[in-house]
């Protein structure tokens, strides 16, 4: 198993050696190379995505992610942004399936700032579509030009989505609907958007293949209403990848915090990035205090779609449970009555259970 491990920035390196004790801990033959992405590389490359790291990421059958960037950076020109760096390594290994869990503990279940009866039991996937839509559309960019009969800066972006892309995004969802509870949701603004009434078309297409799901489409202004008002009628949303970034982080507050959200990007072939959801918290990094869990899961999601090591994902899931239940919790899900620690007891607590 090659394993090319990107700390990143921020809490990103706290939370990655959190990970990568856990992942040690299970024995198995892993080979981890350590390299730079984001801030941390435009510090000592310039380029937030520098050619050793392209190389080692390319070379490596997966790749496990702390968080990019920070507010030291936020001065740079577009091109080396630390951002820049993540959506460079998403789209050159072609990560175009981001999946994305949201899972309420029944222990977390009071620490949704959503009452619990609305929360307990949620269990939903969120399938993003990631290295199409706007995010990469051209043309891009702010310019200078006339504008009813005056010159002023405009700025603009390109949405736009192929067929076989959409297609391949679906099969995903369909498939992992096959394998969950059956029921898929596609998201799209088709009300307004042509590229998302092509998205529409192409899921009513594809679901020719899939008579044993139920598929259902919402336009995604409302599914940001219902996912707060009953997330629990969602099993697999599949949407792309601009509606899919708001909407993943308003599903992980429903699970009490985003420290709690691992996720995977894969590519045809089963070729993964694993990275928790949350960002690179500059507020906390070096503190000691950043919830390492999503990272850990994000392990357990590696060793399941990279290297088919179900057991393995189950026992670090399982141990991720189990210190919930034995009350440990680092600040952000933390509640009277319970253990508050930080990020290396709870990397113990992890390595404990296991
Ligand atoms: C995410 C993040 C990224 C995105 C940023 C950091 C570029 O918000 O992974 O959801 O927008 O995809
Ligand atoms: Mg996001």
């Amino acid at each position: 198993m090659k394993i090319c491990v990107l700390p990143g920035d921020g809490i990103g390196p706290e939370i990655i050696a959190e990970a990568v004790r856990v992942l040690r801990a299970l024995d198995l033959d892993c080979d981890l190379t350590e390299a730079l992405l984001g801030g941390c590389a435009v510090d000592v490359t310039g380029d937030p995505y520098p050619e050793e790291t392209q190389r080692l990421a390319q070379d490596a059958d997966a790749v496990l992610l702390g968080a990019v960037g920070g507010p030291q950076w936020d001065g740079l020109p577009r091109d080396q942004r630390p951002e820049r760096g993540l959506l460079g390594i998403r789209k050159q290994l072609g990560l175009f399936a981001n999946l994305r869990p949201a899972i309420v503990y029944p222990e977390l279940a009071d620490a949704s700032t959503l009452k619990s009866e609305v929360v307990a039991g949620l269990d939903l996937l969120i399938v993003r579509e990631l290295t199409g839509d706007i995010y990469f559309g051209q043309p891009r960019g702010i310019e200078t030009r006339e504008v009813d009969g005056h010159r002023e800066r405009f700025g603009f972006n390109t949405m736009h989505y192929s067929e076989s892309e959409i297609r391949r995004i679906l099969r995903v969802a369909f498939e992992a609907a096959r394998r969950r509870r059956g029921k898929l949701c596609s998201v799209d603004k088709m009300n307004v958007l042509e590229t998302t009434q092509l998205w529409r078309d192409v899921a009513n297409e594809t679901a020719v293949d899939y008579p044993d799901v139920e598929l259902s489409h919402m336009l995604v202004d409302n599914a940001a209403m219902q996912l707060v008002r009953n997330p629990r009628q969602f099993d697999v949303i599949v949407t792309g990848n601009m509606f899919g970034d708001i909407l993943s982080d308003e599903a992980a507050q429903l699970t009490g915090s985003i420290g709690m959200l691992p996720s995977a990007s894969l590519d045809a072939d089963g070729k993964g990035l694993y990275e928790p959801c949350h960002g690179s918290a500059p507020d906390i990094a070096g503190l000691g205090v950043a919830n390492p869990l999503a990272t850990i899961l994000s392990v357990a999601m590696m060793l399941r779609y990279t290297f088919a090591r179900e057991g393995a994902a189950l026992r670090i899931e399982n141990a991720v449970e189990k210190v919930l239940a034995q009350g440990y919790r680092t600040a952000d899900i933390c509640q009277p009555g319970t253990r508050k620690v930080g990020t290396r007891a709870m990397g113990d607590a992890v390595l404990a259970a296991l």
